[in-house]
């Protein structure tokens, strides 16, 4: 199997860990060989130091792009849960890569700061947290993402067996029993999607 990198981005707390934590479970049922490199846990090391100004978050990406771009040169599917909130790196890691697949996470930002996970948007609202990400800080939203996923409204197993199906049908992972109930409809939509952008 070739590797290729599934590059999920979006707001903070728009679910790009768990999703990415999911699929590698299925990928690695698969046994499809897998690595995850989430922003957060970056941060903590390849990555420890940077702030989130333009310039250092466009390094982070670039790190975490060209770690992705080796592995999966080498026959690994690299998951990667990155903000990445600005559009010309996220294009320029893409370009970097033969096979490169963007799956955004979109969401209301009012059902974000609902969430709020580590109480973060709390903290950048009253100012505690500058250069928050959808507070105090920009996001381009993607206008070329293979998968888009309204985390509001589709529940975590259609997320997950939307991004999933997307591979299968393009031949980018072994087919196999996927989780949710999935509609004709949604089959549809992915195909059309596919369609647009070239690959099928
Ligand atoms: S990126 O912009 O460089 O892609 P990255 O994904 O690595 O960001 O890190 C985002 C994580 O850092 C968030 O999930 C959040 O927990 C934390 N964080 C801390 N400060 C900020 C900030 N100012 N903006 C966004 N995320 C922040």
């Amino acid at each position: 199997m070739k590797g290729f990198t599934l590059w999920f981005t979006g707001l903070p707390c728009s679910g790009k860990t768990t999703l990415a934590r999911e699929v590698e479970g299925i990928m690695l049922e698969r046994g499809v060989r897998v690595e995850v490199l989430d922003g957060d846990e970056i941060r903590e090391n390849l990555s420890k130091g940077l702030t989130f100004s333009r310039e250092d978050r466009n390094t982070n990406i670039r790190r975490i792009g060209w770690v992705s771009k080796l592995l999966a040169r080498n026959g690994v599917v690299c998951i990667v849960a990155a903000v990445s909130p600005y559009r010309d790196i996220r294009r320029e890691v893409r370009e970097w890569h033969e096979r490169f697949i963007q799956v955004y996470l979109r969401a209301p930002l009012e059902v974000l700061k609902k969430r709020d996970v580590k109480g973060m948007y709390k903290k950048a609202m009253a100012g505690e947290i500058k250069n928050f990400t959808g507070i105090s800080d920009p996001y381009e939203e993607p206008e070329n993402a293979e998968v888009v996923i309204d985390t509001d409204l589709d529940t975590v197993e259609i997320s997950v067996d939307r991004v999933i199906r997307t591979l299968e049908m393009i031949d980018y992972i072994p087919h196999g029993e996927t989780v949710g109930d999935y509609s004709e409809e949604e089959e549809a939509k992915i195909k059309a999607r596919l369609k647009d952008l070239g690959y099928i």
